[in-house]
């Protein structure tokens, strides 16, 4: 791989070769992408960007594939980054920004995990893939594990979204629906990934979902000219969106494009499953498993995130913060931002907005700051959770 160095645990620090397939450090930890980034440093600039691709591959440099070959992409990633006036004005922001991820293929920011996650597979040969899903990320691998001649084996609540369900089995996946949650999901894979010769793609159980995701934090800071915002609001569920962000602002730094300063990082989560606002709320260093987990915001429902240390260390030292919303809100937040911006979000992006709201209220954000709210999806794959509240 020309810049990749190795692999690394998060937690304890071990290295491991970068040209095998990978699942956990022997800790249990997320094992992270590293590069060589003063080499990257010599040979890539702001400038080369300009007549880069326009997809999130423009980032290849710190991408992990070797070869440009073996991309795998649907024309994920560079998503707009809308300012919200009126929105703005309403919950008194007077910079506000919308980073609009429900234009990706399959209509959430899933797909720039999974453009990594399989072009890697297929690079190292792997020839079947299951995963655990609350929706979105299984919607995700099944289109590019068939844009990449992969099998990929399913597994996600019976009561998932049903834009979620067809569009699986329409992409060619094997789809199983467990009467559960993700957890159930994540344990009938560890159970028979074995005996099915399946790899695991479980979130941050495999190193290069969080290498796509970590564009989110490229592409923001290159559609800030390279001056990060002063606050991101990001619906968490597993949290990949924020650990991959924060990974970026790092390499950025190292890169020299960006200074020492970063965002406030606020998780959003729904009242019926808040691990981390838990945690977070106790000073906690880990997160305990949130017992009856339920909200129309699907991909929230992750009642113990494998990655609660990382995002907890990470709000800590962005100064952010962890806040919980109901699902009345939640779904009264995307019809705001649908009437007042044209963007029409999926409950989990949609849960940005009223937890902007009591922030800017509570005095946490000044009205100045500037401020980007994720919509991590798009809310015609919600028509259900949305039908159901107007009819109400
Ligand atoms: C639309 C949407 N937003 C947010 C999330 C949570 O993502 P993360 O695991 O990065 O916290 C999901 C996960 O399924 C999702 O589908
Ligand atoms: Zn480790």
């Amino acid at each position: 791989m020309p810049n990749v160095t190795h692999l690394e645990c998060s937690l304890c620090a071990r290295r491991w070769a970068a040209n095998q397939a990978h699942n956990l450090c022997a800790c249990g930890g997320t094992l992270y992408v590293r590069y060589d980034l003063p080499a990257v440093k010599a040979a890539w600039t702001p400038e080369i960007l300009r007549s880069a691709r326009t997809d999130l591959w423009r980032y290849l440099p710190v991408l992990p594939v070797q070869h440009a070959a073996s991309i795998v992409s649907l024309g994920e990633g560079m998503t707009p980054l809308i300012r919200a006036h009126r929105l703005g004005s309403a919950i008194g922001a007077q910079q506000l920004w919308v980073k609009d991820e429900g234009l990706n293929p399959t209509a959430s920011f899933k797909a720039r995990g999974m453009t990594t996650a399989i072009t890697m597979a297929r690079e190292l040969g792997i020839r079947k893939i299951a995963i655990p899903s609350a929706g979105n990320a299984a919607s995700a691998a099944a289109a590019y594990a068939a844009a990449g001649g992969i099998e990929a084996h399913i597994f996600m609540p019976k009561d998932v979204p049903q834009a979620n369900y067809i569009e699986c089995k329409t992409l060619g996946a094997h789809v199983t629906l467990v009467d559960g949650l993700i957890s159930d999901c994540a344990r009938i894979v560890g159970e028979r990934k074995e005996s099915e010769g399946w790899f695991d793609m479980s979130t941050l159980k495999e190193p290069y979902r969080v290498e796509g995701k970590k564009t989110m934090g490229y592409e923001v800071a290159e559609q800030f000219h390279w001056e990060l915002p002063d606050a991101i609001f990001y619906p968490t569920g597993g949290g990949v969106g924020l650990i991959g962000m924060w990974k970026a602002f790092d390499e950025l730094e190292q890169l020299g494009w960006i200074g020492g300063k970063r965002p406030k990082m606020i998780a959003v989560q729904a009242e019926g499953c808040q691990p981390i606002v838990r945690a977070f709320e106790q000073n906690a260093s880990h997160s305990e498993f949130w017992q009856n987990a339920s909200t129309a915001a699907a991909g929230l429902r992750v009642p113990k995130p494998l990655g609660d240390v990382l995002i907890l260390n990470i709000l800590r030292a962005s100064a952010g913060t962890a806040i919980a919303v109901s699902d009345e809100e939640i779904l009264a937040g995307g019809r705001e931002l649908a009437a007042r911006e044209g963007v029409f979000a999926a409950p989990e992006g949609a849960a940005c907005i009223p937890a902007a709201r009591k922030l800017l209220a509570n005095g946490f954000l000044s009205p100045t700051d500037r401020i980007v709210l994720y919509n991590t999806g798009s809310g015609l794959k919600y028509l259900d959770a949305y039908a159901t509240r107007t009819q109400a």
